[in-house]
């Protein structure tokens, strides 16, 4: 039974500020310092996010909606963005990415996860996770906006949960009074996956300006649904020339390749690495752990790390949570997301979407 409410850890979190300041001259431990927060109520510490859970509802078949609800560490986060969730199992930590479906002011925050076939992390949260439970989160980070600049309006396009992060915005942006038109198109594989789909139908009503549609590709569409994957027919007649689209790669590149205008995206899956060249064998040297093997020019080195042995800091495996960052010391590694080729000696990579192109040697 805690023995402080967890809104007052909020409300006191200035107060921590000396204990922050001699843990930063090591005058005390961080750890010291949240044995005995924690013990005040299990969701306080020093620096670290951890939330409580306050609610859970089904959104879709597959979708579960959390409330939770944080302590004072988490700061200026917004909706849309995405953000790691800790959880240990059988003494393994494991994480995952999620995006905020909402940020409200009072510490209360709200992401959504869908079931992922096989994963340890989802079906445990999905399946176990209960009200009253506490979680840790990392701190928020990510690019998507609503557009600054969008009067002819705004057209939504997500994939699956890729309606996570444009739900945030859109529920934001209507808040705020946006009222030039919208339209969100979301695809999904059946109907019993149209995560949401009470609430944007109620939106719908609300809001004149808002237009939401769904794509079924593993049923037959009825009248007022789009059928199949995306196509560039499908956003015609749609009013706005500022697009906002999250989804899988492979969706997120297919539109991205019919759109001429203003464009955001995030994608939640890599593309596959394929080597120009075909497979070809190279040297990897992590050096902090003095370990040389033979890899190759077709996985991350994060993967070929593993594969090693070795066990690098890690979240999301996607690019976007950054904790897996390592520099590079020689060689050069090709980013999958971009393509982008990176060399210059002693430059921040993200080794979970970094493939070597050549002997490289990364300060791991
Ligand atoms: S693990 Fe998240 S960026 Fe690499």
């Amino acid at each position: 039974m805690p023995l402080i409410p967890l809104a007052w850890t909020r409300a006191a979190t200035a107060l921590l500020r000396p204990l922050r300041a001699l843990v930063a001259h090591s005058w005390l431990r961080e750890a010291d310092v949240d044995l005995l927060l924690q013990a005040l109520h299990p969701a306080w510490r020093l620096n670290r996010v951890l939330a409580q859970v306050e609610r859970r509802e089904w959104v879709a078949e597959d979708m579960l909606a959390l409330t939770l609800r944080c302590n004072g560490n988490a700061g200026g986060w917004q909706p849309g963005q995405h953000l790691q969730l800790f959880t240990e199992l059988a003494g393994v930590r494991l994480s995952r990415s999620y995006s905020l479906t909402a940020v409200h002011g009072d510490g209360r925050i709200e992401l959504a996860i869908k079931r992922q076939p096989g994963g340890r992390l989802s079906n445990y949260l999905l399946d176990h996770l209960a009200v009253g439970q506490v979680l840790e989160l990392g701190q928020a980070s990510g690019s998507l906006q609503w557009p600054a600049v969008a009067a002819d309006g705004v057209l939504l396009l997500a994939a699956g949960s890729g309606i996570t992060p444009l739900l945030g915005l859109l529920r934001q942006a209507l808040a705020e009074g946006f009222s030039a038109p919208i339209s969100l198109l979301h695809y999904v594989r059946s109907r019993s996956q149209r995560a949401f789909s009470r609430e944007l139908q109620g939106l719908q009503l609300q809001y004149p300006n808002l237009q939401v549609r769904w794509a079924i590709s593993a049923e037959a569409a009825a009248l007022d649904e789009l059928s199949g994957r995306f196509q560039v027919s499908h956003l015609s007649g749609l009013p706005g020339s500022s697009l906002l689209v999250c989804g899988p790669h492979g969706f997120v590149a297919s539109v991205r390749q019919e759109w001429a205008g203003e464009l955001q995206s995030e994608a939640f899956s890599l593309p596959p690495a394929t080597p120009d060249a075909g497979l070809q064998p190279l040297q990897l040297q992590f050096s902090r752990s003095q370990l040389r093997v033979t890899g190759d020019n077709a996985s991350s080195l994060l993967v070929q790390a593993e594969q090693h042995g070795l066990r690098p800091a890690h979240g999301c495996r996607q690019g976007i949570c950054s904790s897996c960052t390592c520099t590079l010391v020689s060689g050069a590694v090709r980013d999958l997301r971009s393509g982008g080729l990176f060399s210059e000696p002693g430059q921040p990579i993200r080794i979970c979407v970094s493939v070597p192109q050549g002997d490289v040697v990364v300060d791991l």
